[in-house]
């Protein structure tokens, strides 16, 4: 059975990047997944990781239809020096606090990377903004598209997820869809330069 996190591995085997940035980065799982992908390719990989961290609340948690525990920088910053030290190509920079801000004012080099993938906020206000920030980046993968389930439930896509914002560039939605609690499907989606080669295959 395949979730659809899985299929990052397969986008980092085609792009090999050498530097990540997650928006989203929760409890750092993701984060050594995707750098031990990165690094069968790469000597080198540089990521980025924003999250709320220890600034996340109930109202943010409301706001952006968050469902996760709130995990502290400094137990997210242990567990990636952890993997570190058994892997010295990876560097790391994590970043608290709102990306509606916090990407406002980032390294230049965040905003140029090979891989951004947006799974932060799931409002449509923040997941603007940080498409916004990241759209020079030369492949973007959002989660949080959202597409109704058996019984045509589904999150209001005029308030929440990719959806509307996908509509309005080259995309490609990725094959595997999971099930939300609160009712609906949710799947990935790819833009930039990969989704256009994937297009122009089809
Ligand atoms: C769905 S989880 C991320 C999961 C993670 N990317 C993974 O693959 O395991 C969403 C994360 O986004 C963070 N978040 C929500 N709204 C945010 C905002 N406006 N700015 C920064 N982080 C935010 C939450 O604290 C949470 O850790």
């Amino acid at each position: 059975m395949t979730d659809r996190y899985q299929q990052i591995d397969f986008i980092i085997d085609y792009v090999k990047p050498r530097s990540i940035v997650e928006i989203g980065t929760w409890n750092g799982d993701r984060a050594l997944a995707m750098a031990s992908a990165a690094l069968k390719h790469q000597n080198h990989l540089q990521y980025w990781g924003f999250d709320l961290f220890e600034d996340g609340s109930a109202k943010t948690d409301e706001e952006e239809l968050n469902v996760k525990q709130h995990y502290s920088l400094d137990a997210v910053t242990d567990k990636l020096r952890y993997f570190q030290n058994d892997n010295s190509g990876f560097s790391f920079d994590l970043i608290r606090g709102n990306t509606r801000e916090t990407l406002a004012n980032t390294d230049p080099n965040v905003t140029v990377c090979d891989l951004a993938f947006i799974d932060g906020g799931h409002s449509v206000e923040t997941i603007d903004s940080d498409y916004q920030a990241l759209n020079r980046c030369q492949t973007v993968l959002f989660d949080d598209y959202y597409v109704p389930d058996e019984n045509g439930a589904c999150p209001d896509v005029k308030k929440f997820g990719c959806n509307e914002l996908v509509e309005t560039m080259p995309h490609w939605v990725l094959p595997v869809s999971d099930g939300i609690v609160s009712g609906g499907l949710v799947q990935m989606v790819l833009t930039g330069k990969l989704a256009q080669e994937f297009i122009d295959k089809a």
